[in-house]
């Protein structure tokens, strides 16, 4: 009997990266990437839904200032933060969160020097605002560059950090369309804070420090419960609302409904900031609206215009279809910013409800709250 391999955490599956390539075109404020891992021979399998696990490694130039700062050459030989014996550089670039610094930290910096007395009141309990609004856009660095005179041992330091954490990244392919592969639709995060360019561990790892069929990236799947597709022979319409990077388990979704020649309609709502520069996966979606894999798709490019057009614009001006199409039994999926988008997209849904369903808001909230018990409105929000 073939068991098929089990991957997580302390046993990850060490892939390579196969293909990348830049979705946002020239002129995008953004820099959004897909990327195509290799599962040749691995044994990792997925549905669409899921996600993939990242263990990402910060970046060097990072570690090197960091290194610096603190007199160290990096060959220092050290325990890791997952106990196993390392060099100084190695621990720091694998199992070390260098980007979030937290008080024990912070109460480590005040004891190594005198220059801090700002620090100390900051690290007063009644303080705790003005430490998070300090803390924002500040990483580990800019402590060890203020206070020049806290040095630590690089043991000390190592035990001071906290573990560089996974990344979760929804997968944007299914295996029925791409059997050898796993793809991502990821957003690079960079930006620049009190004099620094900052890069957000993961997404600049995959995007910068991973070399095609080189490095090895360790991952394993989380599995994306409830956020599924009917069976292929079941025909309940299907509604995606993916923004920005949540068109990715869209792309997943479509695939595998192209490759199991799924019945029911499907609608997908997709967003970005200009359909010049961010129209992701164009051609691929415009061919399934010619296969009828896709019934509807309906764009919202914030940027095309003067005024903001955002996906749950759209929707409102879609409502009376898209009531029918809840009433017919869809299933309403939605991924992507949980702050502001899934929010804003969740009042449009209840105004849908209202409008065209000819409810109170009281009536229409519980309609909402029907959808969420029968399994009809799946979130995959971050
Ligand atoms: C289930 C799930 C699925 C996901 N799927 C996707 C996906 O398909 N595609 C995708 O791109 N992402 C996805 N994400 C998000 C992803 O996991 C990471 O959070 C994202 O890529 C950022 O990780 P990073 O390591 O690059 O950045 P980090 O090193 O984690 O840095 C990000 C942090 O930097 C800080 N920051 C960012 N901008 C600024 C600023 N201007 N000023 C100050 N501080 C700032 C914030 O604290 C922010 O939290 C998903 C998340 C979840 C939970
Ligand atoms: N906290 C922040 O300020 C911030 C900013 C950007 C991204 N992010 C995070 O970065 C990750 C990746 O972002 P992403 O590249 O996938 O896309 P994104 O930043 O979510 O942008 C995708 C599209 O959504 C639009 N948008 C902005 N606010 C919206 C709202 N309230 N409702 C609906 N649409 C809205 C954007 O328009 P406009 O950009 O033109 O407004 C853009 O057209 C997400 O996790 C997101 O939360 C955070």
């Amino acid at each position: 009997m073939s068991t098929a391999p089990v991957f997580n955490l302390k046993n990850p599956c060490l892939a390579t990266m196969k293909l990348a390539r830049k979705l946002s075109r020239e002129g995008s404020p953004k820099d959004t990437r897909h990327f195509e891992i290799d599962l040749r021979g691995s044994g990792l399998t997925f549905e669409p839904g899921d996600s993939l696990a990242v263990l990402p490694a910060n970046c060097p130039d990072l570690v090197q200032d960091i290194l610096k700062a603190q007199g160290w050459t990096g060959g220092e030989a050290v325990e890791d933060l997952n106990k196993k014996p390392s060099t100084l550089r190695g621990a720091l670039t694998t199992t070390c969160n260098l980007a979030t610094p937290d008080k024990k930290f912070l109460n480590a910096i005040v004891a190594k020097t005198s220059n801090a007395p700002e620090l100390v009141k900051l690290l007063e309990p009644e303080r705790k605002e003005q430490l998070e609004a300090h803390l924002h856009g500040r990483e580990l660095i800019d402590f060890l560059h203020d206070f020049p005179d806290a040095k630590f041992e690089p043991q000390e330091f190592i035990s001071l950090c906290k573990k560089l954490l996974i990344r979760l990244y929804s997968i944007s392919s299914s295996l029925k369309a791409n059997p050898d592969s796993v793809h991502l639709t990821v957003a690079t995060v960079r930006y620049h804070t009190f004099g620094r360019d900052r890069k957000g561990v993961a997404s600049t790892y995959l995007a910068e420090r991973v070399a095609l069929h080189e490095t090895v990236i360790p991952t394993f799947i989380k599995e994306g419960k409830g956020f599924r597709l009917p069976a292929p022979d079941d025909e309940t319409p299907v509604i995606f609302c993916g923004p920005g990077t949540g068109i990715a388990p869209f792309r997943s979704f479509l695939q595998e409904r192209s490759a199991t020649a799924a019945k029911g309609k499907a609608w997908l709502f997709f967003g970005e900031v200009s359909s010049r520069t961010d129209f992701f996966y164009e051609e691929e979606f415009n061919e399934y609206l010619k296969t009828g894999v896709l019934t509807k798709l309906t764009t919202a490019f914030s940027r095309d215009q003067p005024e903001k057009i955002y996906v749950q614009h759209r929707i409102a001006q879609h409502a009376q279809e898209l009531w029918e199409w809840l009433e017919a039994g869809a299933i309403f999926y939605i991924c992507g910013d949980a702050s502001r988008m899934a929010v804003d997209v969740d009042q449009a849904l209840h105004t849908v409800v209202e409008k065209a369903g000819g409810k109170s808001p009281g009536e229409a909230a519980e309609y909402i709250e029907q959808l969420r018990k029968d399994k009809r409105y799946r979130r995959d929000v971050y």
